[in-house]
């Protein structure tokens, strides 16, 4: 019951950054081709899906990091190799978001035509790296992780899983608007 909480929890959370995706797709696509009339619109909505991502996607990666795998590698240990993946690309779309953060900021200073276009071929690169990052890693995720988190963790019904869920509702359940 508690293992199936948690997944629900995830899932959700899965399928935020998903739909968030699909956002990026969309604004990247218009920042490259609708031109400078709607520039300062698109950068808004870049912003604003960047936001989230720093925000609610972040708090879902450290989750994951700091209470879950750490978890999962003690009680189900043939998970480690797939968790040390998944970590790395945890680190991948940190390290990827980041660039994407500053490449937005710098943009807007920017003031000739052809620096802006250098600018918006490198943020392009780098929003579609992480929208095909994000999407792998959850179905990974999904299919490989919380699957056997439900069906393997049933045993350990009590208090140790009780405070794995108590952490997950601390640190996902809050801050949803
Ligand atoms: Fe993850
Ligand atoms: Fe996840």
């Amino acid at each position: 019951m508690m293992g199936k909480a948690i997944k629900k929890l995830l899932e959700e959370d899965h399928a935020d950054i998903d739909r968030n995706t699909h956002l990026l797709q969309d604004s990247l696509t218009n920042l490259c081709y609708e031109g400078k009339a709607a520039f300062g619109k698109n950068l808004k909505e870049l912003q604003h899906i960047l936001e989230f991502f720093d925000d609610e996607a972040a708090r879902h990666v450290q989750f994951e990091e700091n209470v879950l795998f750490p978890f999962l590698k003690v009680h189900i240990p043939k998970l480690e190799s797939l968790l040390n993946i998944l970590s790395s690309e945890h680190e991948s779309f940190k390290h990827h978001l980041s660039d994407f953060k500053f490449y937005l900021a710098s943009i807007s200073k920017m003031e000739s035509r052809s620096e802006r276009s250098k600018m918006i071929e490198k943020i392009r690169e780098t929003g579609t790296y992480l929208i095909f990052l994000l999407r792998n890693h959850i179905q990974t995720e999904e299919k490989s992780v919380y699957e056997v988190l439900v069906r393997e963790l049933r045993p350990l019904e009590g208090k140790e899983i009780e405070d794995l869920a108590k952490q997950c509702a601390a640190i996902l359940g809050n801050g949803k608007h």
